[in-house]
This record gives C-alpha cells, sequence and structure tokens, in this order.
C-alpha cells in the first residue's frame, strides 16, 4: 500500500513569512520532485525551519505551496497533515514512557477509525511491521521510547511518519547530536524512503550532505541563494562567500557574541558550518 502512490511534487512558489514585519522567508521558489533527496541548507536564521513550519501549517504564509496539485497555504494544520505531509522537529516528539510499537501503533491510528484503536488486538499491523522494519528498530520494539538512543528516536520519529503512509516528509536536522555510525545509518534510512516519497532533509552536517544529498537549496537571509547538485553549490562563490566563507573556527559564536555589534546570527551567517 506505502509503495502504490503516485508520486508526487513539491511546488513552492513566492513563499512569504513575516513576523512582524521581518520578512523570515523572502519569496523563495523551489520544486522538489519524487525519489529526490533534498538538502535545505543555509546559516542560522535563514528561514529553513520557517519554510516548513510554512508548508505544514504552522506559520501563516503567502505565495503558493503545492502538493501532489494541492495547495496546502491557508489549510489547517490537520488538513495539510492528511494530505499525506509530514515533518519531524529538532527535537524528537515521541511518547517517551509508551513502547515503540505503542507509539508506531498511536501514529497509525491517526488514520484508524476510533473503535478500532479502542478494540484489543492480536498481532501487530502490517503497516507498523513494515515502518518498524524500515528504521531498523524491529528488535527494540517492546522497549520505551524513552530509553532509545538519541539517534534510534529520530529514527521512530521517522517512523510514526511512515505509518501514517506520509509521502512528502519534511526533516528538520534529523542527524543533530548523532553519533558518527547513527549519521551513517540515518542517511541510508532517508535514502530508502526518498526512493518512493519526496524528502527535504533540513541539515548543517557538511560530510553528511556530502554523502546523502542529490540536490541541495541553500537558503540566506530568507532568499534561494543557489541550487544545484552538492558540487554545484559547493563551487558557488555566492555559496562560498556566506556559508562556507570562514573556517568555523574563526569567529566562535562565544567571542561574536561578546563583541559589539556583532551578533551570535551574523556570526553563524558569516561562516559556521554547523549550528
Ligand atoms: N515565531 C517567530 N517570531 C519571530 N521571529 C521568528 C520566529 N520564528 C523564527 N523567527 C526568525 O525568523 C528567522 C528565521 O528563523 P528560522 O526559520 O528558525 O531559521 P533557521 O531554521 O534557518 O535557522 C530568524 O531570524 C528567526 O529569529
Ligand atoms: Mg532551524
Amino acid at each position: 500500500m506505502m509503495s502504490e502512490h503516485e508520486l508526487k511534487s513539491l511546488e513552492i512558489t513566492d513563499l512569504r513569512v513575516t513576523f512582524d514585519g521581518f520578512r523570515a522567508v523572502d519569496g523563495v521558489s523551489l520544486r522538489v520532485g519524487p525519489g529526490d533527496l533534498r538538502f535545505l541548507i543555509g546559516p542560522n536564521g535563514a528561514g529553513k525551519t520557517t519554510l516548513v513550519d510554512a508548508v505544514t501549517g504552522l506559520a501563516a504564509a503567502g505565495g503558493s505551496v503545492r502538493f501532489g496539485g494541492n495547495e496546502l497555504l491557508g489549510r489547517p494544520v490537520h488538513r495539510i497533515a492528511r494530505l499525506g505531509i509530514g515533518r519531524t522537529f529538532q527535537t524528537a516528539t515521541v511518547f517517551e514512557k509508551l513502547s515503540v510499537l505503542q507509539n508506531l501503533d498511536i501514529a497509525a491510528g491517526a488514520r484508524r477509525p476510533l473503535r478500532t484503536l479502542l478494540r484489543q488486538r492480536r498481532g501487530i499491523p502490517e503497516e507498523v511491521g513494515r515502518a518498524l522494519e524500515t528504521v531498523g528498530l524491529t528488535a527494540d520494539r517492546d522497549r520505551p521510547a524513552g530509553t532509545l538512543a538519541h539517534g534510534k528516536k529520530q529514527w521512530l520519529e521517522i517512523g510514526m511518519l511512515l505509518v501514517q503512509d506520509v509521502q512528502l516528509l519534511l526533516l528538520d536536522e534529523p542527524v543533530a547530536g548523532m553519533s558518527h555510525e547513527e549519521r551513517e545509518a540515518t542517511g541510508e534510512l532517508l535514502r530508502r524512503i526518498g526512493r518512493d516519497r519526496t524528502v527535504v532533509v533540513i541539515e548543517h552536517d557538511m560530510d553528511f550532505l556530502r554523502a546523502f544529498a542529490s540536490s541541495v537549496t541553500v537558503l540566506h537571509a530568507g532568499r534561494v541563494l543557489s541550487e544545484g547538485t552538492v558540487a554545484e553549490v559547493q563551487a558557488d562563490p555566492r555559496v562560498q562567500e556566506v556559508y562556507l566563507g570562514q573556517p568555523p573556527e574563526t569567529v566562535p559564536e562565544s567571542v561574536a557574541a561578546a563583541t559589539p555589534g556583532v551578533t551570535a546570527e551574523a556570526a553563524a551567517a558569516g561562516g559556521a558550518v554547523e549550528a
């Protein structure tokens, strides 16, 4: 059932989000096709999370966001979710006291009638078993989610989107704080799920990007600065200037924060590769 849906594109046109007159997203247009694993990068404050908030209905926005031809802007959060759109947050939001299986079951329940939720069931629903396998948590299924390592919590959160048959996944810094091994495993997982879904990954880690991105959009100050393959984006002088310009060590955030007139954000915009 999971892979039989038609493959859809995300089309964002002239997206604008304003906070009290401040343009956090300032006319962004981008298209992500099915099977693409698009990385969205950019210095702190570039507008990456706000863009995801706008797509998922959490931030009011102007312009247009279409997925599979449906206009998303102006719809409430739950209606957007029902169109097969899901996101993760920078900090994982799982039910810590419940088991991995129960977390997945509850997520799957969002699609099931209430009475089947309340009924005692024997066995594991097919989509839950499949998601467990895809995210590599089959052996952990009975553990309380709160006892999972950081990386596995993120995988569980991705699994919770898969059981909802999400077709567009927007992942906000999924590998932040992960070990090298967890990053590799997460990259492989994103590749697997990206084959028959549309996946947008916000990430800062350049090694991770080089290893797994199939295309990259660079945001800066709410606008698209550059777009292309990893090689194209890395070769773009504007990207080097804004994002890779100086080695991050040259302006530690703490130093910048203590320097009058230089905000930590400006310092990050100047060269921090990792947030
Ligand atoms: N709810 C909000 N109210 C006011 N300003 C916000 C809000 N959310 C984000 N911003 C501002 O919008 C800009 C973009 O933020 P964000 O999308 O979180 O950046 P990124 O995820 O790229 O680091 C930042 O300058 C941030 O301070
Ligand atoms: Mg962010």
